[in-house]
C-alpha cells in the first residue's frame, strides 16, 4: 500500500532513490577512505622529485592520457605483458591520479626502465622513426623549452601544504634539479620512473 504512494510522488520517489544510492555509496568509499594501503604509500614510494613531478605536468598538459593508461589491472593478460598489477599505493602522490581508461597506446604504469633515456627522446620527438606504424604524435617542442626553477618550486611548496612529505632540502635542491633541464628531459625523467618501485617483474 505504502508503496503504492510513493511510486505515484515523483518528487518523493526522487528523494527516496537519492537516500538510498548515498546509503550504498558511503558503504562503499567510506571504508576505503580508511584502509591504510589505499590511502598510505606503498613501501618504497616516494613523492616526485622536482624534475619528475615537472615531467608529469607536461604529461598532462600534452594529454598524453588521451591515449595511454596508467594501471595495470589484475588480470593474467595484463601482468604477464606489463608486470605486477597496479597498487593503489603506488598513486597516492599523483594529484589528479593518471589512471585512463583509453589505450590507443600501451599502458605506462610501469614503463619506467623498459627503455634507455635516448630511446624516449627519439621516440618523442618523432615515434616513426623508431616505430613505422605507430600513430602517436611527435613533440619536437619539448626540446627547446626550458624550464622555470621558481614555477616548480612553488608546485612543490602546494604540494607540501597538501600534506606530501617534502621536507625544507627537498624543495630548496629544486633549482639544481632543473639547471640547464627542458621540457623534455622532465617528461622523460617522469616516464623512467614510473612504476619502478612495487613489484616489478620485467
Ligand atoms: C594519439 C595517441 C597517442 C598519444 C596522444 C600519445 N601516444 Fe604514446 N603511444 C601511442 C601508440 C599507438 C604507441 C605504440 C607505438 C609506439 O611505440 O610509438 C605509443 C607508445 C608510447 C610509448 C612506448 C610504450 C611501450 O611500452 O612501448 C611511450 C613511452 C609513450 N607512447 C609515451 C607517450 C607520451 C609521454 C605522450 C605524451 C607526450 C604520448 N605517448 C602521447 C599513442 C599515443
Amino acid at each position: 500500500m505504502k508503496h503504492d504512494v510513493i511510486e505515484k510522488a515523483s518528487g518523493l520517489l526522487g528523494v527516496l532513490i537519492a537516500v538510498t544510492v548515498s546509503i550504498g555509496g558511503i558503504a562503499e568509499i567510506v571504508p576505503l577512505m580508511m584502509s591504510g594501503p589505499v590511502v598510505e604509500a606503498a613501501p618504497g614510494i616516494e613523492p616526485y622529485g622536482p624534475l619528475q613531478l615537472h615531467g608529469r605536468d607536461i604529461y598532462i598538459r600534452e594529454g598524453c592520457y588521451n591515449c595511454h593508461s596508467q594501471m595495470v589491472r589484475p588480470f593474467r593478460a595484463e601482468t604477464e605483458r606489463y608486470g605486477h598489477y597496479s597498487l593503489a599505493g603506488e598513486s597516492v602522490y599523483d594529484r589528479p591520479f593518471q589512471f585512463g581508461s583509453k589505450r590507443t597506446g600501451p599502458d605506462l604504469a610501469r614503463v619506467g626502465g623498459r627503455y634507455p633515456d635516448e630511446w624516449h627522446r627519439v621516440h618523442l620527438l618523432n615515434p616513426r622513426d623508431l616505430v613505422p606504424e605507430s600513430n602517436m604524435p611527435g613533440y619536437p617542442w619539448l626540446a627547446n623549452r626550458g624550464i622555470d626553477a621558481e614555477v616548480v618550486k612553488n608546485k612543490l611548496n602546494a604540494l607540501r601544504a597538501l600534506g606530501d612529505p617534502y621536507s625544507d632540502d627537498d624543495v630548496e635542491s629544486t633549482a639544481s634539479a632543473i639547471e640547464g633541464k627542458t621540457e623534455l628531459d622532465a617528461l622523460i625523467a617522469y616516464l623512467q620512473g614510473l612504476g619502478t618501485t612495487v613489484g616489478r617483474t620485467n
